[in-house]
């Protein structure tokens, strides 16, 4: 309980993010991994075998930077950090988790809060006037700037596409009488992101939820839905499944299933 509260004390983040729920998102995400620990357990060893594989593929091995590092589950930072002598643990919610790798391995891993829209900032400034209609258009329209730590040789969008614009989404006041504006602001975030991933220069790899599934007690497939094409990728490379939220986390009823994919070198490019 102590160690818990010590880690939230020692975790940054900026005003927007925590105006926007992404840092109260951040602290949801590390309580369900305390609570669902063995399940996520799979899917966590696959992110970070799929995460070696792509640093396998990388011609050069200066700098390596991941976006979406949070806790760190599912980033490989000590093997990282074999490979390459600068490692940025970049995050809009820097973690103590993170901190913890840059004082244990310092000058090799180094942190940056970091927002990968661009768009947080402003957007929680206009967040209680903003309309339906302007929201998604922010995060279409942002720029994110140049990547934290310089120009990354290999780069690792860490299972954070989904979320960009979804979590800053729901906070909106705008969202109240629109239940679909947090997805709309989901889908601009994530082409936005994935048309700045593409104008990197150095080896990717993109995790992202693929699929998601609901799934009754004894097996039976409630109802499926394709993640990926919302955001113009192209089916992924390879993908596993990921225990979300086993019952009763999100439903009492089913529980909540992922395929998460990875795309290695080249990233999809959004199409249409
Ligand atoms: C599902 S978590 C990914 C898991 C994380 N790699 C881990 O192992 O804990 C998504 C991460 O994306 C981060 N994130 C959300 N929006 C972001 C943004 N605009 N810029 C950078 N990171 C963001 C969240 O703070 C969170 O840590």
């Amino acid at each position: 309980m102590l160690a818990e509260l010590w880690k939230r004390l020692r975790t940054d983040s900026s005003r927007a993010a925590r105006r926007l729920g992404l840092a109260r998102e951040h602290f949801a995400i590390a309580e369900r991994h305390a609570r669902v620990r063995a399940a996520w357990a799979a899917h966590l060893e696959a992110s970070k075998q799929a995460i070696l594989e792509g640093a396998q593929r990388c011609p050069r091995h200066d700098r390596a930077l991941v976006i979406g590092a949070g806790d760190c589950h599912d980033v490989p930072v000590a093997e990282l950090a074999e490979r390459f002598p600068q490692v940025t643990l970049a995050d809009v919610v820097l973690s103590a988790t993170a901190k913890d790798w840059a004082n244990k391995l310092p000058g090799r891993v180094c942190t940056a809060v970091w927002d990968a829209t661009g768009a947080l900032t402003r957007l929680a400034e206009v967040r209680d006037a903003i309309s339906a209609d302007d929201a998604p258009k922010l995060f279409a329209d942002a720029d994110p700037g140049p990547p934290p730590g310089g120009e990354p040789d290999f780069l690792v969008s860490a299972n954070c596409l989904s979320q960009l614009g979804l979590v800053p989404g729901h906070s909106l006041p705008a969202a109240e009488d629109d239940k679909a504006l947090p997805e709309r602001c989901a889908k601009a975030a994530a082409r936005r992101h994935l048309g700045w991933l593409a104008a990197r220069t150095g080896q990717r790899v993109l995790l992202v939820d693929a699929v998601r599934y609901d799934i009754a007690p004894e097996g039976k497939v409630l109802r499926t839905e394709t993640l990926y094409t919302r955001y113009g990728l192209r089916a992924p490379d390879r993908t596993w499944r990921w225990d979300l939220a086993p019952i009763p986390e999100w439903s009492s009823d089913f529980h909540r299933v992922h395929d998460v994919g990875v795309w290695f070198d080249p990233p999809a490019t959004p199409a249409g």
